[in-house]
């Protein structure tokens, strides 16, 4: 592996960090107080081709690969994290219709969602009661005539209010994960009912609801992939999805670091500046080689996907040690703030509520472990 970026993915990393750092970062306090989805960033994501960083030039992507991509989101995901999550599923929808879609479904959907017209993808998989298990999921999809009628709930959809276009998962057979399909639903379609918005510890500016599908009717052409592929659309899409969340971890556990060795250098007790003493020297020294470690681990599965090589170990490793190497990064950065690591005036509280959920979604760091250990039998043999 070659720890050399090319040009292109340093263009990629440098105008992902200029704008996440004059355009981004200043909002990302107020969006988090309001709770405000921030719809204008989104047009402008997509004319700087954030929004489709390793889809082909031909849909208005960057092609750039997966390394770019996981660079672009460290860089957003310093600013605010919220908003990288939302970038973060808009690519991998856009990844996934253009893996696996017509080429219709490809001109029509990835390129919108690449340009920021549809505002942002959303990922519809988790329900209720199936979220580790997609397997579970009760939401169905019966064909009639020339389209599918889907009916179901469908709960903590990233940017499901705002997304022009959705993926997602119905049964279309009985039971288990080889009943399942994936289908592409427009924002607006009669009969999708956006339901509550949750009020979430973190990640407050970016929008999570429930969806609801009361007979809601899409054409046959529609269908994503094979009737019953739809389990392992997911799958795929989340092998790479779990780069970008690992990404995003690595992101905001870079801002944590630099918010405390900033505040270390400037606050004073016991007559100097607490960054002089061992104990938060130690500290800073552990949560820098950690989120290396963590970054290593993310540009080599992200390198493996733009090698073609198989990578749904390598990302779950890296989700799984980037999200735990988050957490402990902006705990670590609270307790050196001290009392105003608690309170908003500074922004490690806003990471450390923001890093929490990066163990949970896109699959818990107890389904990381699942795949890795899967993985490595079906690898050892
Ligand atoms: N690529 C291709 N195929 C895959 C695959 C992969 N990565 N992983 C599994 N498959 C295939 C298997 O080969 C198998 O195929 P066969 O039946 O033909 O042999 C099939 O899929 C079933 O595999 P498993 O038996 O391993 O499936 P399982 O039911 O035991 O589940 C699991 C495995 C890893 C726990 C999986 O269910 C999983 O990842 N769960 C977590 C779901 C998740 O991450 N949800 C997140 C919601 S989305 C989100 O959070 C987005 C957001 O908005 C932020």
């Amino acid at each position: 592996m070659n720890l050399e970026l090319t040009e292109t993915q340093k263009l990629i990393r440098e105008t992902a960090r200029k704008f996440a750092r004059e355009r981004v970062a200043p909002l990302a306090r107020e969006l988090d107080r309001q709770e405000r989805f921030p719809t204008e960033i989104f047009k402008e994501l997509g004319q700087m081709g954030l929004l489709g960083v390793n889809i082909p030039a031909q849909y208005g992507g960057s092609e750039a690969g997966a390394v770019s991509y996981a660079l672009a989101m460290m860089e957003m995901a310093a600013a605010d994290a919220s908003t990288s999550v939302a970038m973060a599923v808009t690519n991998m929808c856009a990844e996934l219709i253009n893996a696996f879609g017509t080429e219709a479904q490809r001109e029509k959907y990835v390129t919108r969602l690449v340009s920021g017209e549809a505002v942002a993808g959303s990922f519809a998989l988790s329900e209720p009661h199936a979220g580790s298990d997609p397997g579970a999921m009760l939401t169905s999809a019966v064909r009639r005539g020339d389209s599918w009628v889907i009916n179901g709930s469908k709960q903590w959809i990233t940017s499901g209010a705002h997304a022009g276009v959705l993926v997602v998962w119905a049964r279309t057979a009985a039971t288990g994960n080889k009943g399942l399909s994936c289908f592409i639903v427009e924002g607006g379609t009669k009969g999708l009912h956006i339901g509550r918005h949750e009020d979430k510890m973190g990640l407050r500016s970016s929008n999570t609801v429930a969806l609801t599908f009361e007979d809601c009717v899409i054409p046959t052409e529609n269908l994503l992939g094979a009737e019953g592929q739809g389990f392992r659309l997911a799958m795929v899409a989340l092998d790479g999805g779990r780069i970008g969340i690992a990404s995003q971890a690595c992101g905001v556990a870079r801002a944590a670091l630099e918010a405390s060795v900033t505040y270390v250098k400037d606050r004073k007790a016991f007559g100097q500046a607490i960054g002089e003493f061992q104990g938060p020297r130690f500290m800073l020294a552990d949560m820098k080689t950690q989120i290396d470690a963590a970054e290593l681990l993310t540009l080599r599965a992200a390198y493996m996907k733009d090698q073609k090589q198989p990578f749904t170990r390598e990302a779950s490793m890296a989700k799984l040690f980037a999200s735990e190497t988050s957490n402990r990064v902006c705990d670590k950065a609270v307790q050196l703030h001290g009392g105003y690591g608690y309170i908003d005036e500074f922004p490690v509280e806003r990471y450390f509520r923001d890093a929490r959920v990066q163990t949970i979604y896109e699959g818990t760091s107890e389904v990381q472990r699942m795949v890795i250990a899967r993985e490595s039998f079906r690898l050892l043999g």
